[in-house]
């Protein structure tokens, strides 16, 4: 029993990462460092930004918040300051490249730090799935109604899984799709730049993030000056900020009773959109390939949270207040958002539609970046898993290009394949809570060193001491517990079900390899 609660210490966790020797039969090799401050920054604005805020925050104004999503946004924004800050002191004191699963092999235990990894699956190479089969709706989009492509009845049935959304043909039948292709080459094509090296990621990753930034940019400019004030009033009866809120009543959703909105409203709100913040954490997971990591992964992942809440909260105003928020409730917000201001500014059919090409070419760039770094983050807590020997043949990385590259093969075609497969809806809310799941285990961790390990060198600490980590770490395992319980049921038993498959694995493999209980020098 001893064994399964054994924890290993954060010398050899380090050591033990950073052994070029520590692959299966000896091999291994290690990650190239090529990463600074601003590349991380850029990792972490490339992982965040995406489905989430070009999709969910129209539903979740229309169907929950209304225009008080902008508090939900706020809500959101620190509850992930408070585990990104346990995640900046961690990284800073423990730069390994397996995240919350190395952090909880430190402060739990060997069992917690597997469960933790499992469940980073979840995150990752989930969250890698949802955003492809967000990207095929996109491209689909793109090429059909912005380029005017016309695509077969049988090319159609290869752009949504069996399972998936059902296909309108040509004659209005509507059919299973066979195979999402779409967003089967968007997973392949991303495994390969990434198998190709961590600096030429990181390159596309830039441009990406360029793109995709100066669309949002360009959305808030030209959407503010036309913002109308009333759209902005949810309560006529309240004055203030918080008239934003709607009173409580039914919600918009067509042939549902469901009573919506006021400040319950809102705090749904916060879980709905708590995906679109996702993605921070995963810059944690390149700590093998920081040039100066005590450094720059704070920065990385406290400066992308900052730029992203802050391009969230104007893009929530912008929206509410250019569409009325009822008439939000589809699964491209933005382009609604985007006719509207064309037609406001009296644009030419032209210029409009030169706009409405780039939004979605920004918003088609945006998602790609998001599943590059969570495909990055999945390879990373692989081949950190792998090296503890609780996973096989992970642990070693390419001769030339320095990467994980049996580990990236494997996650690309795991995605590609429940890509081409699956429902975003499926997923989409695994993500979340296997996210939160990480994120609580983390915030815990950093109070639990603090007291366990004082003397440790921590190059950034959470503000106010131990009794600020206690409390800091305190409130955000709180704050995601109680976004957790506010999921769906369904979702639950689907994390639970995972957890138990993942349980398996461990007793029939990591358990017996494992090499801190196996007394392996690594
Ligand atoms: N935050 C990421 C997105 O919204 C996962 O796509």
């Amino acid at each position: 029993m001893s064994g399964l609660f054994a924890k290993k210490d954060l010398a050899r966790l380090i050591s033990d990462a950073n052994d070029p020797n520590a692959g299966e039969g000896g091999q291994g090799g290690t990650l190239k460092r090529t990463l600074g401050a601003f590349n991380l920054t850029t990792l972490g604005i490339g992982a965040i930004i995406g489905a989430g805020i070009f999709s969910l925050t129209g539903t979740a104004a229309a169907y929950y918040a209304g225009p008080g999503i902008v508090y939900s946004f706020v809500i959101g924004g620190i509850l992930c300051a408070l585990a990104g800050v346990c995640y900046a002191e961690m990284a800073a004191m423990v730069p390994v490249s397996g995240s919350a699963y190395a952090y909880s092999y430190a402060t739990m235990g060997e069992f917690i730090a597997w469960i933790i990894g499992w469940d980073l699956i979840l995150e990752y190479a989930f969250g890698a799935v949802t955003v492809s089969v967000s990207w095929s709706g996109y491209f689909l989009s793109m090429i059909q109604k912005t380029l005017g492509i016309h695509l077969s009845d049988g090319m159609l049935r290869f752009t949504e899984g069996p399972w998936g959304n059902l296909v309108t043909l040509s004659d209005g039948t509507q059919v299973h799709g066979v195979w999402n292709i779409p967003a089967t080459f968007v997973a392949l094509l991303v495994a390969s730049i990434l198998y190709r090296g961590m600096k030429e990621s990181a390159f596309v990753n830039n441009l990406i993030v360029i793109v995709k930034v100066s669309i949002v940019l360009i959305f808030i400019i030209l959407g503010w000056a036309v913002v109308d004030h009333a759209n902005w009033i949810g309560n006529p009866a309240a004055t203030g900020l918080a008239s934003l809120v709607p009173p409580v009543g039914p919600s918009v959703r067509a042939g549902k009773d469901i009573i919506s909105y006021g400040w319950p409203g809102v705090f749904t709100g916060a879980g709905v959109v708590f995906f679109a913040y996702i993605g921070f954490d995963a810059v944690s997971t390149t700590a093998q390939e920081c040039k100066n990591p005590t450094r720059d992964l704070p920065i990385g992942i406290l400066g992308s949270l900052v730029v992203c809440t802050i391009l969230y909260i104007l893009m929530a105003l912008v929206l509410t207040g250019v569409v009325p928020y009822k008439l939000l409730g589809v699964s491209d917000p933005v382009a609604v958002g985007i006719d509207k201001i064309v037609a406001l500014r009296h644009w030419s059919l032209g210029a409009a539609k030169i706009f409405t090409f780039l939004v979605k070419l920004g918003a088609l760039s945006g998602l790609t970046s998001v599943i590059l770094v969570m495909m990055m983050g999945q390879t990373r807590i692989f081949y950190a898993m792998s090296k503890d020997g609780l996973l096989p043949w992970f642990g070693t990385t390419h001769a030339k290009f320095g990467t994980p590259h049996r580990a990236t093969v494997v996650t690309g075609v795991f995605v590609a394949i429940c890509g081409g497969l699956m429902p975003m809806s499926l997923v989409g809310e695994l993500v979340s809570i296997g996210t939160l799941l990480a994120f609580v285990l983390v915030c815990v961790g950093v109070p639990i060193l603090r007291i366990n390990n004082p003397d440790v060198a921590r190059p950034f600490k959470v503000p106010g001491g131990t009794a600020g980590a206690v409390i800091i770490g305190g409130l955000g395992a709180l704050a995601c517990i109680w976004v957790m319980s506010n999921l769906p049921k369904d979702t639950w038993l689907r994390l639970i079900v995972w957890l138990i498959i993942g349980f398996f694995i461990y007793f029939g493999y990591g358990k017996n390899h494992s090499k801190l209980n196996n007394g392996s020098a690594a």
